[in-house]
């Protein structure tokens, strides 16, 4: 480290690049992809539109959409393969080490790379952005000893994955809110994942090499997996009546309220503005009426304490989705890997940017060990 030099603990702090693909407005919860607020990118577009906005960084026209489209949809079927691999998986491991393992290995399927060079046809190609959906549904049938769904064109990527999951075609509504649900976890700036893949990226690395590496580091809990330990939190609790002893419990013990709170929102995530939206459909439309309940409930008293110390505290968009996911029958298991499947859009725009100007991410550390010594013999240690 140099005398100039400054050390912040988990880069904190710290701008380690430049970027036009996200903007967040921690202060006013608010979230942009390219300039465009998340909300609208939630009402009125879809995974795919917004997949093409992140990699083009414009909003395509209505025949570069249609082509776009007819691309990623094309991609969406595994190969004999790649299907053996997901089937001979270790049945103990997670489906997140198999989706690290997989990227890595799709990319010996497609040309993808020239050569000792920064440039790919990962953006024509979409190959692994699109495959992730087929391989995590391919997981969950194998896991429950039911076979491989071939993929359907004439759905939405959300509403295919649904389909891929069950075998079975997803109602409009349902099919509509998982697609959204991807558009809404994207993109997100410079988290622990995406910067790792554009750390890997700097190196000169393929796209395949720097999403596997990001979603080493999704998998990780302090980053993706909160609404799994939400939705253990809205089982434990059981009925709107005890979210009060719950948090009772929970804050003498100095726990965190998983859910709630957020380094970068001051105010509540946008996102967990729709994810609500989207379980009060549902819970209407299934008549299941419980996680709502109890959710509203948790928020309502958990602001309210932290208001009354000064703190204030809001739901984050792992609050709501967890209970969006169960109502859509998904299992909490396949939680983080749905976040890989759609942050890996983001991922690829990022890999893509860093590589426009690139400069090899080398920060220096403190070093705080021996001072210089000298090999003793081994006999005299
Ligand atoms: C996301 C998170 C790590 C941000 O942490 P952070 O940046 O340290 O949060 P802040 O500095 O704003 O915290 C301010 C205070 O609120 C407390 N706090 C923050 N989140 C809390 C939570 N979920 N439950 C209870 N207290 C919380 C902190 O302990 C701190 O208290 P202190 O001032 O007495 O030390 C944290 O809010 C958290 O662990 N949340 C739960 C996990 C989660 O939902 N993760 C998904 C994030 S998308």
């Amino acid at each position: 480290m140099t005398d100039t030099a400054t050390y912040a603990k988990g880069l904190e702090g710290v701008v380690a690049g430049e970027s036009v693909i996200c903007r967040i407005d921690g202060l006013n919860g608010r979230l942009y992809y390219l300039g465009y607020p998340i909300e609208e990118l939630a009402r009125y577009s879809t995974f795919e539109e917004t997949t093409y906005l992140l990699l083009y960084g414009e909003l395509p026209t209505a025949d570069e959409l249609a082509e776009f489209t007819r691309r990623m949809r094309a991609s969406r079927d595994l190969s004999e393969p790649v299907l053996d691999m997901i089937r001979s998986f270790p049945k103990v491991d997670h489906p997140m080490e198999l989706l690290q393992s997989v990227v890595a290995y799709l990319s010996g399927y497609v040309e993808h790379r020239i050569q000792h060079s920064l440039t790919c046809n990962c953006r024509d190609t979409l190959h692994q952005v699109v495959q992730i959906s087929s391989v995590v549904a391919a997981w969950q049938r194998f896991h429950e000893g039911k076979e491989y769904v071939n993929p359907r064109q004439d759905l939405s990527h959300g509403a295919n994955f649904l389909y891929m999951l069950r075998g079975q075609e997803p109602e409009e509504s349902e099919g509509r809110i998982m697609d959204t649900a991807l558009v809404l976890h994207a993109e997100h700036g410079f988290n622990a994942s995406t910067f790792t893949a554009r750390v890997v990226a700097s190196t000169g690395s393929t796209c395949y090499c720097s999403i596997s590496a990001a979603i080493g580091a999704l998998y990780g809990f302090l980053h993706g997996g909160a609404n799994e330990r939400v939705m253990q939190a809205v089982d434990e609790i059981g009925s709107k009546e005890r979210v009060k002893d719950f948090l009772d419990n929970e804050l003498e013990r100095a726990h965190k309220i998983m859910g709630m709170g957020h380094r970068i929102y001051k105010a509540k995530d946008p996102r967990a503005i729709v994810m609500e939206g989207f379980l009060e459909e549902l819970s209407e439309k299934k008549h299941d009426f419980r996680y709502l309940e109890i959710l509203k409930e948790l928020e309502r008293d958990f602001r309210s304490r932290m208001e009354e110390k000064g703190k204030p505290l809001y739901p984050n968009v792992d609050f709501y989705s967890g209970a969006v996911y169960r109502l859509l029958g998904i299992p909490a298991i396949l939680f983080t890997p749905i976040f890989a499947m759609a942050r890996a859009s983001g991922w690829l725009a990022h890999i893509l940017e860093q590589r426009v100007d690139n400069r090899l991410y080398r920060p220096s550390s403190l070093y705080t060990g021996a001072p210089e010594r000298h090999y003793p013999p081994i006999e005299s240690r």
